[in-house]
């Protein structure tokens, strides 16, 4: 039985993690993260993905050096790819997975962050470095490890996103 509490606590308590401790992340956490990304909701069914784990230290330097604003790669303990087939809604689906996999990270008390991957000049780059297939779209990283800091960046309120109704 779900502990809604813990759930929605888990939820509510993730911020982007770019800090991390020296420490790996057993490999059977790793793929229970992935699990619950591909558990995510896709248009038609088609789940038209695939996650690409990376754990080697080079590797993990050579995305830091690729990418703009994930320099922190360099330090994660891993990081997955999220690579989806170019159908209708790949961008859709491939976020719903990226938002899982960082929840769900959460869950385990992972930090992770966002990457930004599809629209990225890089991500061409990022696909033939992972030897992924011709057409298929990086549509983000996501850096991974144990929390070295947690920020706390500014929300808005409830209330100022919330309408009833109508507008
Ligand atoms: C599509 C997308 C792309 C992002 N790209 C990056 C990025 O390249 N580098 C980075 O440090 N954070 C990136 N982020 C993380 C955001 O900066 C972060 O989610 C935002 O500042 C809110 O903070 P929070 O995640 O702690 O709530 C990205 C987030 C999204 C949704």
């Amino acid at each position: 039985m779900v502990n809604n509490n813990e759930l929605l606590r888990v939820i509510k308590s993730r911020r982007s993690v770019r800090n991390f401790i020296q420490k790996e992340i057993p490999e059977n956490i790793v793929k229970d993260i992935v699990d619950c990304g591909r558990l995510a909701p896709t248009a038609r069914n088609l789940q038209p993905w695939t996650f690409v784990v990376i754990r080697k230290k080079e590797t993990l330097a050579e995305l830091a050096d690729i990418t703009d604003y994930g320099k922190f790669l360099a330090d994660a303990s891993c990081c997955i790819l999220v690579f989806c087939q170019d159908t209708k809604y790949y961008l859709e689906d491939g976020c719903a997975a990226t938002e899982n996999i960082l929840i769900a990270a959460q869950a385990h008390g992972i930090g992770g962050c966002w990457i930004a991957g599809d629209k990225k000049p890089y991500a061409s780059r990022i696909a033939k470095m992972v030897k992924a297939p011709d057409g298929v779209k990086l549509v983000s990283i996501i850096a991974m490890g144990y929390p070295a800091e947690i920020p706390n960046p500014p929300k808005k309120s409830l209330e100022d996103v919330i309408k009833w109704e109508h507008w």
